[in-house]
This record gives C-alpha cells, sequence and structure tokens, in this order.
C-alpha cells in the first residue's frame, strides 16, 4: 500500500497581507475583515447570507457549490458534515479545521482524501462560525443534524483561535473526535486513483507564462525557485514534494482560492488554467496536442505521479 506524501501549506496570511501591502499598495483582506465583523451584530447570529457569501468565495472552489467535492481530491461537506458535528468534540473539531487547516490522509465514505485543507485564519470570527454554520445546513445537512444542534457562534471561533494549533495537530484532533473512523490505509477499493497524465499545449504554457510575469513572478520569482517576496519555489523538489503525489485538480483548485493571496480567484479560471500549464511545463511535464481544461473532474483524473 503506497502512502502518499502530504502537502504542507501551512503559513499564516497574514505576513501576506503586508508584502501584498508593500508591493500593490492596499491589501483586500483588511477592509473585508473589518466590513465582516460588524455585519452581524443581532443577538440571534444571522449566519444564513454571510455563510452562503463566505462559502461561495472561499470553499466552493474546492468543496463545490454542490457540497460533493472532488473525488480524490477534496472531501464532500454534504451528507458528511453533520456525521463530524454529531461526535462528542465535533463542534471544536470544526472551527479548528476551518481555522488552522488540516493536513494528513482521511477517508470520508470509503474514499481516501490526502491533500491539504489550507488555513482560514485570515476571516473574521463571524465568517468562520457563519460558514460553518451554513455547512451544516446546507445540502439538507440540517435534517441530518443531532437534535437540538446549536448554531456555531463566532465566540466559540474567538475562543479556539486564542490557542493556535499547526494542522497536523488538527490531523491528530480529528483522530480523537472520530476514533471508529479508519483514518490512514483505505482500502485499495474505495480510492479513486488518478490515472492519466496532464495534457496541455506549448501555446496554452507561454500564454500562462505571459500571465505570470504579470501577476505572480514578484513573489515566486523570475525562474519559479528564486522569489524575494516570500513565495515558496513552485519549482523542482519542493513542487514536487508537495503535488507531485496528488493529481492536477488539487494544484489548480489551491492555485485558484488561495493566488495571489491579496485577491484570490480574481483571474479567469482560463488564466489559472494556463498558468498551471505553465507551471507544468517548467516542472518537465511534457507538452502535447490536447489543451489543459478548467474541467475537475478531468484535472482530477490527470495524475502528476512521473
Ligand atoms: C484548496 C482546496 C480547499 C479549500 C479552498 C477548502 N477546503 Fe476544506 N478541505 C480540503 C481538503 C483537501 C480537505 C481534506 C484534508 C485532508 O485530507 O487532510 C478538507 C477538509 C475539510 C473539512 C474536514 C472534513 C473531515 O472529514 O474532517 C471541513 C469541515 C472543511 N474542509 C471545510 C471547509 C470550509 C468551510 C472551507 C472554506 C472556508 C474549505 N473547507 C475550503 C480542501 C479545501
Ligand atoms: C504576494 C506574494 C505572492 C504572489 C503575488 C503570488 N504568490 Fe503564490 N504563494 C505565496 C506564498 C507566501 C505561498 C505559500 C502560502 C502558504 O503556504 O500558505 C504561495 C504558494 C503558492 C503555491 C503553492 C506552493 C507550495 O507548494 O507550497 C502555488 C502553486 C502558487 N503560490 C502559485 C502562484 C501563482 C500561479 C501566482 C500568480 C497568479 C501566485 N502564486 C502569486 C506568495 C505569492
Amino acid at each position: 500500500m503506497r502512502r502518499m506524501k502530504n502537502i504542507r501549506l501551512t503559513r499564516l496570511l497574514w505576513p501576506l497581507c503586508a508584502v501584498a501591502t508593500f508591493l500593490a499598495g492596499s491589501c483586500a483582506l483588511g477592509p473585508r475583515l473589518a466590513a465582516a465583523q460588524t455585519s452581524v451584530t443581532t443577538p440571534g447570529f444571522q449566519w444564513q447570507s454571510l455563510g452562503q457569501s463566505t462559502f461561495r468565495a472561499n470553499c466552493a472552489g474546492c468543496h463545490q457549490e454542490s457540497g460533493q467535492g472532488v473525488s480524490g481530491a477534496f472531501p464532500p461537506l454534504a451528507g458528511h458534515a453533520p456525521e463530524l458535528a454529531a461526535q462528542k468534540s465535533g463542534r471544536n473539531y470544526l472551527v479548528r479545521v476551518v481555522l488552522f487547516g488540516l493536513e494528513g490522509s482521511i477517508v470520508v465514505d470509503g474514499n481516501s482524501f490526502n491533500a491539504a485543507m489550507p488555513p482560514w485564519a485570515q476571516l473574521s470570527d463571524d465568517q468562520i462560525a457563519a460558514v460553518l454554520d451554513y455547512v451544516l445546513n446546507a445540502w439538507g445537512n440540517d435534517q441530518k443534524l443531532p437534535a437540538g444542534f446549536a448554531p456555531i457562534l463566532p465566540a466559540d471561533v474567538a475562543a479556539a483561535r486564542s490557542k493556535s494549533l499547526t494542522s497536523s495537530e488538527v490531523y491528530a484532533l480529528r483522530r480523537e473526535v472520530l476514533p471508529s473512523v479508519q483514518t490512514t490505509n483505505a482500502s485499495p477499493a474505495g480510492r479513486t486513483d488518478a490515472k492519466s497524465v496532464p495534457t496541455f499545449t506549448a501555446e496554452q504554457a507561454e500564454r500562462g507564462e505571459a500571465a505570470y510575469r504579470h501577476a505572480c513572478q514578484d513573489c515566486h520569482g523570475s525562474a519559479l525557485d528564486n522569489g524575494e517576496f516570500g513565495g515558496p519555489p513552485i519549482k523542482g523538489p519542493y513542487f514536487s514534494a508537495h503535488w507531485g503525489t496528488g493529481n492536477v485538480a488539487a494544484l489548480y483548485a489551491y492555485t485558484k482560492t488561495k493566488m495571489p493571496p491579496d485577491r484570490p480567484g480574481d483571474l479567469s479560471a482560463e488564466t489559472y488554467i494556463d498558468l498551471i500549464a505553465f507551471i507544468l511545463s517548467r516542472n518537465g511535464y511534457q507538452d502535447g496536442a490536447a489543451e489543459l481544461s478548467a474541467d475537475l473532474d478531468a484535472l482530477q483524473r490527470m495524475s502528476l505521479k512521473k
């Protein structure tokens, strides 16, 4: 049984904000945060619209609007989140997953996942509580919650935030919360393995390069591993250690939801795909006749293993 190596992506976003301010003269996190913190003032926590908008902006790129996730890459939250909430320390776990991320192989409904969940500590307490209440109630999840389940409140998030964990510590917590659920060594039958090799064209990689020079080079460097403003290498051994055992969907969804750090998701889907083609070309993947497309199911079948 092959154990995949996990992606390590646990770093704080606030320093990025400082970098972004330095580079671009402004940082979008600050104003967004301030607006969110004042948006919910009523005694009954009104999570509905804040929860939905927070989910769409920060989570749907990986877990999908439908909450179904993407097999082999991102676990489903539809049908699954209430199962977590029903465990003894389930509420505490849910808050910490979103605040601090998760790193380690997990099994949901017999399918294994071992990409990394990035931390979302840059969101406000209101946003994190609201997005979790949304996840616990959307897609019919409300029908599966334990009787009398009280909404997660901003105060719960504030309390968890005061004692920060690494995403590996959150993984250890998950094993305590769900002791009965197998966390490693999923049955091979349950695993959805990526089978095909990545496909992209040389032209597409060139388009990606132009976009890279414009939006990414300042931090990740002209050679993809010589960044001056805190961006890690996105080429070579560092890249393959993080992404080389996964599939293209994980890399694409991560990049689209987190990069560039001051305005993630701001580029078009085509531009993100072109950027991925460029990054792949610089990591020794072979171009060919077919373009890479932004179809998550197709991307999920393309293995980055060489
Ligand atoms: C870049 C992709 C990505 C984004 C964006 C993302 N997640 Fe995740 N999420 C994952 C992955 C991958 C896992 C499983 C991690 C693992 O296997 O260790 C996960 C796990 C989870 C879990 C725990 C599931 C379990 O069974 O323990 C919850 C809850 C969750 N995510 C909620 C969210 C919420 C809420 C957001 C938005 C604030 C979000 N995620 C954004 C990729 C993502
Ligand atoms: C303001 C600086 C900055 C800019 C601009 C930027 N990045 Fe990043 N990038 C980072 C930092 C810092 C990390 C590490 C984040 C973390 O670990 O949470 C990162 C991580 C990444 C990763 C994951 C690397 C790994 O294996 O850990 C990829 C892929 C990536 N960026 C691609 C891009 C692309 C593509 C663009 C352009 C659209 C871009 N970045 C723009 C700073 C930046």
